[in-house]
C-alpha cells in the first residue's frame, strides 16, 4: 500500500537502516525497484523529480506508482515529490496523492540563487502546515548541494547554485539546521555534506573519505528526531562506466560515492539515500550492450528486458548495502 514516508523513516530509525529513495520516470525503473523489494523485502521509496513530471506528464507517474501499489500490495512504498521548487508545486502534488512532498527552499524559485534563512523557512513552514493537516510528510532542504573538491554549487540537472560558493554555503550548519527544524517542523531535512547530483561527483578515485560524514553527526546530535537526508548519492559504477564506453558510449573518467560512506551515514542519522544516476549509468549500460550485441534487433522490449534487470540489480544492491532487506 502507499504509506507516508514518516511512517517509513520512523521505522528505519527505530531499527538503525536507511533507505534508497529512487528516482522514477517509467515503467521499467518502477518494475526494477519493485521486483527487488520483493526478492529482498524491502520497503520502498518512489520519488519523481521536476524533470520527470516534464518527461511522463504527473498522470502518468503517479499511476505507475499507484499500479506498483495495486501489484505489489505487500510492500509499503511511499510515492514521495522531489525537489519542489515552489509551494504550489507541493500543493498540487499534495492533492493528486503523493504522500510526500520534498520542499527544496534551499535555493529560491529560480533554481539558481542560493535563498536566505528566511525565505526557506516561509515556504518550507507553508508547505508543512498544508501536508500535514492530510497526512502527508514533507522534507525541507538547508544548505547547497555542490562539490568540496571545486568550491562549485550542483550544476547538472538544471537546478544548482550558481556563482562563488564557499565552504560555509556547501556545508550545512548544525545550529542552523536545529533553528529550522523548529521553526518549519520537517520529518526529513536534506543536508549538505560534499554530494553532488549526477555522474560528476569526483574526478579522481576516492582514497580517503570524499563527504563531510562528521557533519551528519553534528547535525544529528542537534535534532535526533529529524531524519537525515544525501541527495546525490549515487556511487557511479565503475563496471557499468566502461560497459558504456565499450559500447560506443563517451563517458569521461568520473567517480560517485563509496558505499562505505553512505553505510557510515546511515550510522549516524541518514535515513533516506537518494539515488537516480546509477539506475541511469546501469540502464544505458544494459542497453548499449544489448544493442551492440544484437544489430538486428529492433524490438524495444529486447534491449528494455536486459535495461530493467540491470536497474533491479542496483537496487538489490542498494537494499541490502543499506540495510532496508527484511524490513518491508
Ligand atoms: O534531482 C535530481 C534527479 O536526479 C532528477 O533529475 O530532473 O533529470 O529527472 P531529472
Ligand atoms: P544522484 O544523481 O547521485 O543519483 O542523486 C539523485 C538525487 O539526489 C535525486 O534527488
Ligand atoms: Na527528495
Ligand atoms: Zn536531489
Amino acid at each position: 500500500p502507499l504509506v507516508s514516508m514518516r511512517q517509513l523513516l520512523d521505522h528505519a530509525a527505530e531499527n538503525g537502516y536507511g533507505l534508497p529513495a529512487f528516482n522514477v520516470n517509467n515503467l521499467e525503473q518502477v518494475r526494477a525497484i519493485m521486483d527487488a523489494a520483493r526478492e529482498v523485502d524491502s520497503p520502498v521509496i518512489m520519488q519523481g523529480s521536476a524533470g520527470a513530471r516534464k518527461y511522463a506528464g504527473e498522470p502518468f507517474l503517479r499511476h505507475l506508482i499507484q499500479a506498483a501499489a495495486e501489484e505489489y500490495p505487500e510492500i509499503p512504498i511511499a510515492m514521495h515529490q522531489d525537489h519542489g521548487a515552489s509551494p504550489a508545486v507541493c500543493l498540487r502534488s499534495i492533492r493528486s496523492g503523493f504522500t510526500s512532498v520534498m520542499m527544496d527552499g534551499s535555493l529560491e524559485a529560480d533554481g539558481k540563487t542560493p535563498a536566505s534563512y528566511d525565505y526557506n523557512v516561509r515556504v518550507t513552514a507553508e508547505v508543512v502546515n498544508a501536508a500535514h493537516s492530510v497526512g502527508v510528510s514533507v522534507e525541507g532542504e538547508l544548505g547547497c548541494l555542490g562539490s568540496l573538491e571545486t568550491m562549485t554549487g550542483d550544476k547538472e540537472d538544471g537546478h544548482g547554485a550558481e556563482g562563488e560558493m564557499t565552504e560555509d554555503m556547501l556545508l550545512t550548519d548544525p545550529e542552523e539546521a536545529a533553528s529550522f527544524v523548529k521553526d518549519t517542523s520537517v520529518d526529513a531535512l536534506a543536508v549538505a555534506i560534499g554530494t553532488s547530483h549526477g555522474a560528476y561527483k569526483f574526478s579522481s578515485k576516492p582514497t580517503g573519505e570524499v563527504l563531510r560524514i562528521d557533519r551528519i553527526k553534528e547535525i544529528h546530535e542537534r535534532i535526533p528526531d529529524t531524519h537525515l537526508v544525501m541527495h546525490g548519492s549515487s556511487s557511479v559504477p565503475e563496471e557499468w562506466i566502461d560497459i558504456i564506453n565499450q559500447y560506443g558510449g563517451e563517458i569521461p573518467e568520473t567517480y560517485g560515492v563509496p558505499v562505505e560512506e553512505i553505510q557510515n551515514g546511515i550510522k549516524h542519522g541518514v535515513r533516506k539515500v537518494n539515488i537516480d544516476t546509477d539506475i541511469r549509468l546501469a540502464m544505458t549500460g544494459a542497453a548499449r550492450k544489448h544493442l551492440g550485441e544484437n544489430k538486428a534487433n529492433f524490438d524495444p522490449r529486447k534491449f528494455l528486458i536486459p535495461a530493467y534487470e540491470a536497474a533491479k540489480q542496483i537496487c538489490k544492491d542498494r537494499y541490502e548495502q543499506f540495510g532496508t532487506a527484511g524490513n518491508a
